[in-house]
């Protein structure tokens, strides 16, 4: 065991920010941003995050029919999009499919809009199929699909097939097992902590640790771990078991 302590402004960072309207971000993205396509050096995204991407296109090899159309956003991006949407398509489809300047999870870095190869490609609802390979796929590389029908009450966004958010493998996969997005997957590891098998052998760990005020005392297990902020009061942590 060894203990870290972590101040309330580490708890606004991290691969698992929960960013939303009623989450606003609170820091600025990742200094680590990187094109994620040799084609398109214009969209970022978080280092660790357009390595997975590029890895789970080249495993469906999708690299043909996958476009990505949107990364990192910047706070006047987002609210140039805001803006054009508004005044283009109106104020309910805008609040259905951009998200509020300063509350969109494009501007953490960690979330890629994607679309399928074509001649005209949407860039707020680009296509992208339901039953893809990539799609399969996704969550063994750390992706969920972010916005979902049956969850549109709780991320306030209409339901967006193309948009992914890379959360890290052990995270995709206990929210896609338990059938939770991002908004309930704080409460769900306050309840106990979760395990998840991965698929080299070894078994993830993840607890939950709440903000304790100013400076929070979290005690790490030996091995790898990985704490993020979920920008909502508290710390995810991430402990890798050793191989069996
Ligand atoms: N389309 C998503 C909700 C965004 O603008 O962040
Ligand atoms: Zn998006």
């Amino acid at each position: 065991m060894r203990t870290v302590r972590l101040s309330r402004e580490q708890s606004f960072t991290g691969p698992l920010v929960l960013v939303n309207r009623q989450h606003p971000l609170q820091a600025a993205a990742g200094e680590d941003l990187t094109a994620v396509d040799g084609r398109r050096p214009d969209i970022l995204l978080d280092r660790q995050a357009a390595r997975l991407l590029a890895a789970c296109i080249q495993k469906v090899r999708g690299g043909a029919e996958i476009v990505p159309v949107s990364g990192w956003r910047s706070q006047a991006e987002q609210q140039r999009i805001w803006d054009d949407t508004l005044a283009e398509s109106g104020a309910d489809f805008t609040r259905k499919y951009v998200a509020y300047p300063g509350c969109s999870e494009h501007q953490t870095g960690l979330a890629i809009d994607l679309g399928r190869a074509a001649g005209h490609i949407d860039f707020i609802r680009p296509a992208f199929p339901y039953d893809g390979a990539f799609r399969k796929a996704a969550a063994a590389y750390g992706f969920i699909q972010r916005y979902r029908r049956e969850k549109e009450d709780l991320t306030g966004i209409a339901e967006e097939p193309w948009h992914f958010r890379y959360v890290g493998a052990p995270h995709a996969r206990l929210m896609e097992e338990n059938g939770l997005c991002l908004e309930e997957y704080p409460e769900f590891l306050r309840e106990r902590p979760r395990s998840c098998p991965l698929p080299d052998g070894r078994l993830a760990q993840v607890f939950y640790v709440p903000c304790a005020g100013e400076e929070t005392e979290i005690q790490l297990p030996d091995g790898c771990c990985q704490v993020s902020g979920d920008n909502a009061g508290g710390f995810i942590v991430t402990a890798w078991g050793r191989p069996a």
